[in-house]
């Protein structure tokens, strides 16, 4: 301990009274008693001016995706850091459990989109289980202003130090002052504190881009669906727009949702249990051909325009369209086929990888009724048109105007621009953990197998990329084995992006990750199956367990047994090789 952490623990350890309540030491004269000193991180120096702290009691959260519904207690507290020369503010926020609930933890927690937190949304999941929970605005202004907002000082000037506090280092700053803030507070003195992180989407990149770099500064990482091949994830999200153009067909998306459809019931029993859950997106790709589609008959009715799909959703308003009543096309299977595919340069190269067959629905396709031409038409995808506008063109533009002339090699020149540009920043695939691995942490990665935002496949390209980089002279089966000792992926069946899903309601959602966290990093219960609860659908409350990559899910016994089998030629459907770059994509 240096000199000046001990001074600050000091003086809270001066103030601090046995069985202290929280109206006690939730006081904002408390809390400045208790913060990080100047020597906790060089460089950063915490305002005490700034310092906000008031009780909150008997706040209560329900039907949330990663804790469960509770009612709890705790101190919320605000408060101002700058660095040192840069004259800057970045504010974190902190939620402490009562002292009688306060467990010896800590949690950071991350954002979504281009958010580098999640609101007060993700904290609960922190405090429940006794755990101070902490969020970070970055220093953009407010815990509202996104790096989309920020990313640019003007056209054509990049703002880098936005670019580095997202990138990695407001949440490594957050987990250092938290983990000091919360031995102080407590006045812990030598107990150990236990360090935590918990995310999903960007906060999943947000929870890989500290556990590559930073070895000791959580025993366990829970990262969901990361946003992680930065580039390549932001672009793929145009591949569908460009299928479109290129294949010159522009689908109603009445057509694709009932190809969806149509691929859910076929492929839902493949897994021994008829549930409407399609738990193998693997034998569906090996043995559903989308063909079988074609000449069906699907119908959506008109709907009117509506502002957007609630608050969190990646999706915004919408324009009324008219009532769809067709047949699929051989042109609208083409499409969908072409994207499963993924993104191939002109010359039929890999660059990159997609969804999986029954994912939630085919929205980077989505196409715009025109009713002037009375047809669908192209409709430019704005989560990738943006990075291009503003992440490689650096203008303060939200979208693209068009696409015209772009390509699929167009589409290989971006991931590439936007890989080398951001390769220390956004670009989060390090794949060489042994530090992490040696300080003994611990890491559950899931992704939902039904993602349509973040493809699946890309988690399972990371993980597979780490355990070739660390276990380069065993074989298949004992580097998984021995990787799964401290670093383990979940694929979720049926699951959507960072949620459960409507268009699978039966699948389970792995609700208690913490939970399981704790139990491995505190009590030495490694996992071997992922706790999961089914939390919507006729079999609601109902509890399942995930298989760990590379098993796989199977029923029998009419669906009521499930074992996870080895399955090579399922296993192979996941694996990519990106032959359209010379360099290797981790
Ligand atoms: C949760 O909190 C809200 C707002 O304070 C309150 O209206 C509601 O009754 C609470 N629910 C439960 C189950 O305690
Ligand atoms: C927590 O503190 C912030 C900053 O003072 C405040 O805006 C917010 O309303 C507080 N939340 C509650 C529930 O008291
Ligand atoms: C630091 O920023 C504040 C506003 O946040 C401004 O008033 C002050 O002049 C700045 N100081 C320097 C040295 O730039
Ligand atoms: C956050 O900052 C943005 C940009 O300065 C501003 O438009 C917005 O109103 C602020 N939000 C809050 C909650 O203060
Ligand atoms: C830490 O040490 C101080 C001084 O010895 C003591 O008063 C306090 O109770 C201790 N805190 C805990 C959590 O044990
Ligand atoms: C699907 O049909 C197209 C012709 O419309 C054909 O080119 C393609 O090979 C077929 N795909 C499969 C998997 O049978
Ligand atoms: C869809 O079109 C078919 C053939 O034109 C017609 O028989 C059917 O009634 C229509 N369905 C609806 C719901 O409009
Ligand atoms: C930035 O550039 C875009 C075009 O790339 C232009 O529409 C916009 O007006 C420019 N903004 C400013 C402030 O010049
Ligand atoms: C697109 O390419 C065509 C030739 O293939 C060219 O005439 C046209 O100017 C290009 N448009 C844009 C916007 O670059
Ligand atoms: C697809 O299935 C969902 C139910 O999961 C249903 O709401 C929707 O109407 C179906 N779409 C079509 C085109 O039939
Ligand atoms: C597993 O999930 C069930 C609900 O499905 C829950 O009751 C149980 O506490 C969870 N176990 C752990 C270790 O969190
Ligand atoms: C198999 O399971 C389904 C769905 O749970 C049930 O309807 C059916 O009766 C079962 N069949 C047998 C032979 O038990």
């Amino acid at each position: 301990m240096t000199a000046g952490s001990m001074l600050a623990l000091t003086a809270a350890v001066a103030l601090w009274q046995q069985n202290a309540t929280l109206n006690d030491v939730c006081t904002a004269a408390y809390v400045k008693s208790a913060l990080p000193s100047s020597s906790t991180y060089p460089g950063v120096v915490v305002n005490p001016a700034s310092v906000l702290a008031n009780p909150v009691t008997n706040a209560n959260v329900s039907g949330e995706n990663f804790f469960p519904d509770a009612t709890f207690d705790y101190c919320n507290v605000t408060f101002a850091y700058t660095h040192t020369g840069r004259n800057d503010t970045v504010n974190v926020r902190y939620w402490l459990p009562a002292p009688a609930s306060f467990k010896n933890r800590y949690l950071s927690t991350g954002g979504g989109g281009y958010a580098i937190n999640s609101g007060y949304g993700d904290l609960p999941g922190g405090i429940i289980y006794g755990a101070t929970a902490g969020a970070t605005d970055a220093g953009f202004g407010n815990f509202s202003t996104n790096l989309d907002a920020v990313n640019l000082i003007a056209n054509n000037t990049v703002d880098w130090e936005r670019i580095h506090m997202f990138g990695y280092e407001a949440i490594h700053e957050l987990s250092v002052l938290g983990k000091a803030f919360t031995k102080s507070f407590f006045a812990m003195n030598t107990t150990k504190l236990y360090s935590y992180y918990q995310g999903c989407s960007e906060g999943g990149r947000d929870g890989w881009s500290q556990v590559q770099r930073f070895a000791d500064e959580w025993d366990g990482a829970i990262t969901g669906a990361p946003a992680m091949r930065f580039a390549f994830q932001q672009t793929q999200h145009l591949y569908s727009n460009i299928v479109e153009q290129t294949l010159n067909y522009y689908p109603p998306p009445c057509e694709l949702e009932m190809i969806t459809n149509l691929t859910i019931a076929a492929c839902d029993p493949m897994d021994g249990k008829t549930d409407g859950v399609v738990s193998r997106s693997d034998l569906c790709k090996l043995n559903f051909n989308l063909n079988s589609t074609v000449g069906q008959a699907y119908y959506c009715a008109a709907t009117s325009a509506s502002s957007g799909m609630g608050s969190g959703s990646p999706f915004g308003a919408s324009a009324a369209t008219p009532a769809q009543n067709g047949t699929i096309t051989a042109q609208g299977v083409a499409v969908a086929q072409t994207i499963i595919d993924g993104l191939k340069d002109l010359s039929g190269k890999q660059v990159y990888l997609s969804y999986q067959p029954g994912a939630v629905s085919f929205d980077d396709a989505k196409t715009a009724f025109n009713n002037v031409s009375n047809k669908w038409e192209l409709s430019v995808n704005s989560f990738g048109a943006e990075f291009i506008a503003r992440f490689i063109n650096d203008q303060e533009l939200e979208t693209l105007p068009n696409l015209n002339n772009v390509t699929y090699d167009t589409l290989k020149g971006w991931i590439y621009q936007g890989w080398q540009k951001y390769a220390d920043t956004l670009h989060t695939t390090w794949p060489d953990l042994t530090a992490f691995q040696a300080a003994g942490g611990k890491v559950l990665h899931f992704h939902g197998e039904s993602d349509n935002s973040i493809p699946t496949a890309s988690s399972v390209h990371y993980h597979e990329s780490v355990r070739n980089v660390m276990y380069p002279n065993m074989s298949f089966n004992d580097s998984s084995a021995a990787m799964s000792d401290w670093y383990q992926l979940y694929l979720v069946p049926g699951a959507a992006h960072c949620a459960a899903n409507t268009n699978q309601p039966n699948g389970p959602f792995p609700q208690t990750n913490l939970a399981v966290m704790i139990d491995w990093v505190e009590k030495g219960i490694k996992p071997t199956t992922l706790n999961a609860t089914v939390l919507q659908g006729s079999n609601k409350g109902q509890n399942e367990q995930i298989c760990a990559w590379p098993l796989r899910p199977m029923w029998s016994n009419n669906g009521t047994t499930m074992n996870c089998e080895y399955d090579q030629a399922s296993i192979n459907t996941w694996l990519y090789t990106f032959d359209a770059f010379k360099m290797p994509v981790y």
